[in-house]
């Protein structure tokens, strides 16, 4: 029998080497050398190679058609048991599909999974493989989530299509607790569950490989056996991923070409509000947003998040609200600051939920075009709730929470801002206004500051919003802050408008 043998591949150039270096010796990048394994070929394991996935039928040889003459079919999805997850993987799980969800260790993915496998479980066969935990471990939890539907009365509902082509059934959920990649398989062979979960992905091991279970030739190897199987018997396959410390997906890019789609669930430990996002999805949009709280019977879902980020009751001074868009799901969210005179050479500005370089650049517009004094100060940025805010739409809230912190006013509240900085002091159209303040108007806000042109007018007063328009973020400021104090320098403003 052959031995595996072993090599070591530079990710970056793709030289090969038998030793194991930090840095590559073909191009020098450090860190670059991934540990690769050629299994041993002596046949153990010859499964079949795989049939066409669209269930043609298997032995006629494949050849390429004209895409006319493709057969489309709908794409059928098995909904995960609950509304946000359902969501974010763009409407439920593709059978045939690899899902691989990441996230921080303890963020909840082994109680987000066993409660959606329970749920999928009174309608499809489901097979929950526990890699880390036992088998007791896993069903103490489950009784502690099954406690959680008692209590909520009943169980999620599946969708109305779904109920008609599965009837409800008594719930088919087993479990695994084993490491042995070839057991797992053989498991799912013998069972071709509907549902597989794969709790972890890094806890299975292949006893043909010689590494470590965890390195990056055991991941690939094993997502790979496991993905063929998946694919040949229409499982949908969901995988754990651990998150490294360096914040990538363990068994780095690999692991992510691989599967159809990557979600990750993320939060911070300390509150127990948790985030799914896709980060990337094959069946779906991506930048959809799911939100659950972690309750101590298991994960509840957050239909209305926007309140989780919104801040006390009472505007202080410094802060502004803004309306982010998290794929086609607008969140009303509170960002604060805090301007105060420096003490070092050069300013601190620090910034949680937001760029810093973007906060830079609009602290640079704010000094440029409102002549605020702000490189002597230090200035303090937050989104409230832990979120992170990526899009440039809350250029206009971060300028308005700042310029309120500088001068020490409250915005008036029930204001929401939306707006893009341009360089050059202007403010630029945003998309997805509409829904935007829709959802502003259902929070009881009263009030929008948006860039100039949205045509929107009739659609904010039907919604009961004051709409100011604005073309400048100076003029943006001031309408928000429904003129009540001078803003800025005059004689500046003045020569400007000149
Ligand atoms: P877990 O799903 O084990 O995390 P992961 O699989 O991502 O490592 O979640 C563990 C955390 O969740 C743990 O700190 C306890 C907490 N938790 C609750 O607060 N309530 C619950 O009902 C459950 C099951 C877990
Ligand atoms: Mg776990």
């Amino acid at each position: 029998m052959p031995r595996p043998t072993t090599t070591y591949v530079c990710q970056s150039c793709g030289a090969r080497t038998r030793q194991f270096f930090g840095r590559c010796s073909g191009c020098g990048g450090w860190n670059t050398l991934v540990e690769q394994t050629t299994a041993a070929s002596d046949g153990r394991r010859r499964r079949p190679v795989a049939e066409p996935a669209d269930g043609a039928e298997p032995g006629r040889a494949r050849r390429s058609e004209p895409i006319a003459a493709v057969g489309e079919r709908p794409l059928q999805r098995l909904a995960s048991g609950y509304a946000e997850f359902d969501r974010v993987l763009g409407g439920g799980l593709v059978p045939g599909s690899l899902v691989l969800l990441g996230g921080d260790p303890g963020i909840g993915k082994s109680t987000l999974l066993l409660q959606s496998a329970r749920a999928m479980a009174e309608r499809v066969s489901v097979l929950y493989v526990s890699a880390e935990e036992s088998a007791q471990q896993v069903k103490l939890r489950w009784r502690r989530l099954a406690q959680q539907v008692a209590d909520a009365g009943e169980p999620p509902h599946p969708s109305a299509a779904e109920a008609e082509a599965a009837p409800p059934a008594a719930a088919d959920l087993r479990l695994l607790a084993e490491t042995d990649l070839e057991l797992v398989l053989q498991e799912l062979e013998s069972l071709r569950p509907q549902v597989a979960v794969i709790d972890s992905i890094q806890a299975l091991h292949d006893a043909e490989l010689g590494s470590a279970p965890g390195s990056v030739a055991q991941v690939r190897e094993c997502a790979a056996a496991l993905a063929r199987i998946a694919k040949r018997q229409h499982t949908a396959l969901v995988l754990v991923g651990h998150v490294t410390k360096e914040g990538m997906l363990a068994g780095p890019k690999v692991l992510e070409h691989l599967v159809d789609a990557v979600l990750t669930f993320e939060g911070d430990r300390f509150a127990s509000h948790r985030l799914l996002r896709a980060v990337k999805n094959r069946f779906g949009a991506t930048h959809e947003l799911g939100v659950f709280e972690m309750r101590d019977r298991g994960l509840a879902e957050v239909s209305n998040p926007s309140e989780l980020f919104l801040g006390g009751e009472e505007p202080s001074s410094g802060s502004a609200t803004i309306v982010a868009c998290e794929g086609t799901r607008p969140l009303v969210v509170e960002l604060q600051a805090l301007v105060s005179p420096t003490s070092y050479a050069s300013p601190r500005r620090t910034a949680t939920g937001i760029g810093t370089n973007r906060l830079h650049q609009i602290l640079a517009v704010l000094e440029k075009h409102m002549a605020l004094p702000l490189s002597r100060f230090d200035c303090y940025l937050a989104v409230a709730g832990g979120l992170e805010v990526e899009e440039p739409a809350a250029d206009l809230g971060v300028a308005a929470a700042v310029v309120a912190s500088f001068r020490d006013l409250t915005l008036p509240s029930g204001t929401v801002l939306v707006g893009e900085l341009g360089l050059g002091g202007q403010l630029r159209p945003v998309g997805q206004l509409e829904l935007r303040l829709q959802e502003a108007a259902r929070l009881g806000f009263r009030r929008a500051v948006v860039p100039r042109g949205s045509g929107l007018g009739p659609i904010a007063a039907g919604l009961g919003l004051e709409l100011h328009e604005a073309g400048t973020v100076a003029e943006a400021l001031v309408a928000a802050l429904a003129e009540k104090a001078p803003l800025f320098n005059e004689e500046k403003s003045g020569r400007q408008e000149r």
